[in-house]
């Protein structure tokens, strides 16, 4: 990082003294930056089997022996940072899986098999009424440490309750701030798939990614209420849809999952999202959204921006205050950026590691300029074919990299 030095050597000089007091503080934050880590993503933390605090020995012998707890069959997706912990969203895709959500402090090194914290309680993982979390594929973090939750993962039949939104103020013991049920003509009771989200003020957009009904959903806190576009740009491409990853192909056609939305200093915002299984990624702005009555038409969709082809399949994506678009590179296990406000065409693939980043996912940013994805595997777990093993083989990471930017 050539610049940084340079700001680091004018430490040395006199001409210091000199510079007008704000440029001061601003080299102090820079110079912690040529300390800190640079270049590749590296792995931080990784797990062959995921496990849990539990509440008492016989607890966890319960669970084994009447398999309510089935250790590889534990699978991790989401992931986002708030102050000293990461927020690891655990969805139910096969049985065994007594927790959805759960925390793990940050970790200065490398740690393996660290077990994961029930979040907001294990009361409220385990709990069979509809008031508790039944299965939650992601989530995003406000500024006000709101995370808004998407228990929307109805395509398997782990619970019979109404798809939701769940919003914990992470600064009071997640308690409980706002919760919204789903009605079943925006999100099918049975086969929705709420896979991702961005906020935007008091709205959130969010990719339902089921093969029955995909669309983007918006949601108005204010209004309590929701509305879903859907549009061919949102289907799957069907020349995208065979690919391999760590040696098991994808062979299933996946509609609109990854999302992302522009920093929030743009007049207007514009959400970018693709189809898992595309090559295409679009944008929109949230002005479109935002009106329930220009939404309800067809005129929306002339606003649709086509901004041009991914370097490869892709899952979740993220972009910084910078205006730096982050995806994953499934087939070619890497990491892949676009810079707003250039061709499309300029995107690169940054980062590539064939031994371990299998299937990058989920994407969040910490308030130290540290990008965290997850890669997961998680298309074996989503294919019958796929046989788990309880072995030490490692199965998910989590893999982070110094930007010096943080999430807009
Ligand atoms: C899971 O963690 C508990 C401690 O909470 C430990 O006693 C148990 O051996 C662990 N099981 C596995 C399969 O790692
Ligand atoms: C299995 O055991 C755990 C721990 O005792 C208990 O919470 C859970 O309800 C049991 N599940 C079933 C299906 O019996
Ligand atoms: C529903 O479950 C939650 C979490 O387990 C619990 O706090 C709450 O008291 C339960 N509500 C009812 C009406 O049983
Ligand atoms: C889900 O439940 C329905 C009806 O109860 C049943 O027909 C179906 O086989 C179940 N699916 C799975 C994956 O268990
Ligand atoms: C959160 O919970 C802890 C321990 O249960 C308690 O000591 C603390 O007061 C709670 N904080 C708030 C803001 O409720
Ligand atoms: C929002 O809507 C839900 C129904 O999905 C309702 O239970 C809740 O009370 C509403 N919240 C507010 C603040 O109106
Ligand atoms: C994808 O692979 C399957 C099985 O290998 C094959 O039958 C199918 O024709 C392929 N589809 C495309 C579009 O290549
Ligand atoms: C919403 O869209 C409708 C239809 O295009 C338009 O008439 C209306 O002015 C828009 N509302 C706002 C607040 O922009
Ligand atoms: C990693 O895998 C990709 C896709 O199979 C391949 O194109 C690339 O050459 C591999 N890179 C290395 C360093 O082996
Ligand atoms: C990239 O796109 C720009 C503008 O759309 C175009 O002018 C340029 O020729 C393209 N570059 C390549 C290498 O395709
Ligand atoms: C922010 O983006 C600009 C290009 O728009 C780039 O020159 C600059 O280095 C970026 N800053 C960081 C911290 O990435």
């Amino acid at each position: 990082m050539p610049q940084l030095r340079r700001v680091r050597d004018l430490t040395m000089t006199s001409h210091l003294f000199i510079l007008p007091f704000k440029i001061i503080l601003l080299l102090i934050p820079l110079c912690f930056v040529s300390f800190a880590q640079e270049g590749n993503f590296t792995v931080r933390y990784q797990w062959a089997n995921i496990n849990y605090t539990w509440r008492s020995p016989e607890e966890y012998q319960n669970s084994v022996q009447n398999k309510s707890y089935i250790p590889e069959n534990n699978a991790m997706c989401g992931v986002k940072v708030y102050k000293d912990k990461l927020f690891l969203a655990l969805p139910r895709i096969r049985s065994g899986t007594p927790i959805t959500l759960a925390t793990v402090s940050k970790s200065d090194d490398l740690i393996t098999d660290p077990l994961l914290d029930p979040y907001p309680s294990w009361e409220m993982n385990v709990g069979t009424n509809c008031s508790s979390i039944k299965n939650i594929q992601s989530m995003e973090i406000d500024k006000n440490g709101i995370m808004w939750i998407l228990d929307g993962s109805r395509y398997n039949n782990v619970t019979n309750c109404p798809p939701k939104l769940i919003l914990l103020d992470l600064n009071n013991n997640g308690s409980v701030v706002h919760t919204y049920d789903f009605p079943n003509d925006i999100c099918h009771w049975e086969g929705c798939f709420l896979n991702d989200v961005v906020i935007d003020g008091d709205f959130a957009y969010i990719t339902e990614t089921s093969a029955d009904d995909p669309g983007l959903i918006v949601f108005s806190r204010y209004e309590n209420k929701s509305w879903k576009i859907r549009d061919t740009t949102m289907m799957p491409e069907p020349d995208a849809i065979n690919f391999t990853v760590n040696g098991w192909p994808n062979g299933k056609p996946v509609p609109i999952d990854g999302i992302a939305i522009s920093p929030e200093t743009d007049k207007e915002r514009i959400i970018y999202y693709t189809a898992l299984t595309g090559f295409n990624i679009y944008g929109i702005s949230n002005t479109v959204l935002k009106n329930e009555t220009l939404c309800s038409g067809e005129d929306w969709k002339q606003h649709i921006i086509h901004l041009g082809k991914k370097v490869g399949q892709s899952d979740g994506m993220v972009m910084d205050k910078n205006g730096t678009l982050f995806y994953g590179v499934l087939p070619l296990n890497g990491i892949a950026t676009w810079q707003k406000d250039t061709p499309f065409n300029t995107t690169t693939l940054i980062d590539q590691d064939n031994s371990s980043m299998h299937w990058p996912d989920s994407f969040g940013f910490d308030e130290d300029g540290y990008l965290y994805v997850v890669s997961n595997n998680i298309h074996k777990y989503f294919d019958p074919n796929y046989v788990t093993e309880f072995n030490d083989d490692i199965k998910f990471r989590v893999h982070i990299k110094y930007t010096g930017t943080t999430s807009c």
